[in-house]
């Protein structure tokens, strides 16, 4: 039985006087993939948000190891295994592949390795070695999440939360983020995936969580999930 890696125990997160997470709880254990599923203005990225630390919770609290992140900056949160692929990207435009991805190996545990986490990611990625010198913002859809997903690999993550890495892309493309993502597991990095390619998200991962006007609505196995007839009919349109 492995432990819980990360705790997320009944946090309310507001913006302004607007309350977007009401209480929601749920766990990723240690080896996982979980999915956070839910439809537009959900509060998936919100939830994503409270755990970097972007977005504190007003109430609750969030465990990483046991360990309270109350108390810890979000640059600090780098150091102990966290990092985001965000919604959208948010790739530097101007600045090259090269210069992006350096830009992820922040905090003192990853400066030393940016040679090895590089060529890390120029393995997975051959596509962003052949492109290191080239502006992101001139990147396909495609190549750009690559370049977030290495952006966030360089920080070394034990822990990778990764928010609609599928949005925009073709089925082919897709497929390669699944298949990316499964290496990554593999190779022991835990996942936190948003997603609202439900199908997908559930093949690739062992739970999920769906949330609804943000709290906690369902949970349950994937494979539970993908039958479940009620978010067949919200998700698959089935
Ligand atoms: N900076 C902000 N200020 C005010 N309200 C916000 C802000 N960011 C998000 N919200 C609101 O919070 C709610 C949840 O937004 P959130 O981005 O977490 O949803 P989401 O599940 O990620 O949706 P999507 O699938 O569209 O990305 C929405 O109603 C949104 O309008
Ligand atoms: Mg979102």
């Amino acid at each position: 039985m492995s432990e819980a890696l990360l705790q997320v125990q009944a946090i309310d997160v507001a913006y302004g006087d607007i309350q977007v997470l009401h209480q929601l709880s749920f766990e990723v254990r240690e080896g996982e993939i979980v999915t956070l599923l839910g439809s537009n203005g959900a509060g998936k990225t919100t939830t994503l948000r409270a755990i970097t630390g972007l977005r504190p919770p007003s109430a609750g609290d969030i465990r990483f190891r046991g360990q309270s992140l109350q108390a810890v900056p979000p640059a600090a949160r780098a150091s102990l295994g966290m990092a985001l692929v965000p919604e959208g990207r948010e790739l530097w435009a101007q600045l090259t592949v090269r210069e992006n991805l350096e830009l992820g190996a922040y905090g003192p545990q990853a400066r030393p390795h940016i040679g090895r986490n590089l060529e890390r990611v120029f393995t997975l990625f051959p596509r962003l070695a052949e492109r290191q010198k080239q502006v992101a913002g001139s990147l396909s859809g495609g190549e750009q999440q690559m370049c977030a997903i290495g952006r966030a690999l360089m920080s070394e993550p034990s822990f990778l939360m990764l928010d609609e890495p599928s949005l925009g892309l073709a089925p082919l493309l897709v497929d390669q983020v699944m298949k990316t993502i499964a290496e990554l597991h593999a190779g022991g990095i835990t996942i936190l995936l948003v997603e609202q390619n439900l199908h997908r998200a559930l093949e690739v991962s062992q739970r999920g969580f769906v949330i609804e006007t943000g709290r906690l609505r369902l949970q349950g196995s994937s494979a539970e999930l993908a039958e479940n007839p009620e978010i067949r009919a919200a998700y698959l349109g089935l």
